[in-house]
């Protein structure tokens, strides 16, 4: 049985609730401080164009999430390579060693500059451990490949793919352990956590994004539980079902 734990609010409060040591792993994408608008037509009855706090890289949080964290804890936390500074040093200023720089390369490229600079196909992933931290099974390496979500799928202006998150979460965790994302957007890796054994914590700001989460959220933690078994008992492919999108 997954269990999960969602909290519509600021993460910031949030986690000066929380426990102490509670917590295996944070698996997190915080705004970049990029001010992101999307580029494709927005629906405004699903999310908000911008997401919140996003005019400069939002910081602060990392001292608490590393509190959180058991010894064997580790942190994951994307962000843009022209914000990476901003994000090494409130990693490290918050007592976290950070040992690696994860790229995601989605397989397509994106728009961008169209003459002005490369056709950006990647993003970025620090990865942070705290003293005791292991790897789970194999190292893993530093380039995971993935396609994005296509963008008539989207439910989040940054949603992630959830097959990104579950390899992410298998890397550095255990079944049974305690994912925290504080910044949580549409739940992706709250699907992933569950859909690979793990219990979750998220906690997202905006009430539409909330939603959201919730639903995918809850999907997940009946697909964990076999309720989508179908009948070779199989589980269902979960990029199939609306609310997962890859
Ligand atoms: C980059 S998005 C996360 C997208 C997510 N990975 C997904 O796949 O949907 C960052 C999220 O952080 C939320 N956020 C911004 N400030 C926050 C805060 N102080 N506490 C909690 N959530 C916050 C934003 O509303 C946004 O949904």
């Amino acid at each position: 049985m997954n269990d999960y734990q969602l909290f519509h609010g600021d993460c910031l409060t949030v986690m000066a609730g929380m426990e102490a040591g509670s917590v295996s792993a944070v698996v997190t994408d915080p705004p970049y401080g990029i001010d992101y608008q999307s580029a494709r037509r927005i629906d405004k009855s699903k999310w908000k164009p911008k997401i919140q706090n996003d005019k400069t890289p939002f910081l602060g949080w990392a001292g608490m999430a590393y509190q959180l964290c058991t010894p064997m804890g580790c942190i994951l936390v994307f962000y843009r390579w022209d914000v990476q500074t901003a994000f090494v040093d409130e990693l490290e200023q918050n007592k976290w060693v950070v040992k690696s720089q994860i790229i995601w390369d989605k397989v397509s490229h994106g728009m961008g500059d169209l003459n002005g600079e490369f056709a950006p196909q990647h993003e970025n992933i620090l990865f942070g451990r705290k003293t005791e931290f292991t790897f789970p099974g194999d190292r893993p390496k530093t380039v995971f490949r993935c396609n994005r979500v296509p963008p008539e799928q989207l439910l989040h202006p940054n949603q992630k793919p959830v097959s990104l998150l579950s390899a992410l979460i298998e890397s550095v965790s255990n079944p049974g352990d305690t994912i925290l994302d504080p910044f949580m957007g549409s739940g992706t890796t709250g699907v992933a956590a569950l859909l690979t054994g793990r219990h979750f914590i998220g906690i997202e700001l905006d009430e539409s994004h909330f939603a959201i989460a919730q639903a995918r959220i809850a999907r997940a933690a009946q697909m964990a539980d076999g309720q989508f078994v179908d009948k070779q008992g199989k589980s269902s492919d979960t990029d199939n079902l609306p609310l997962f999108t890859q």
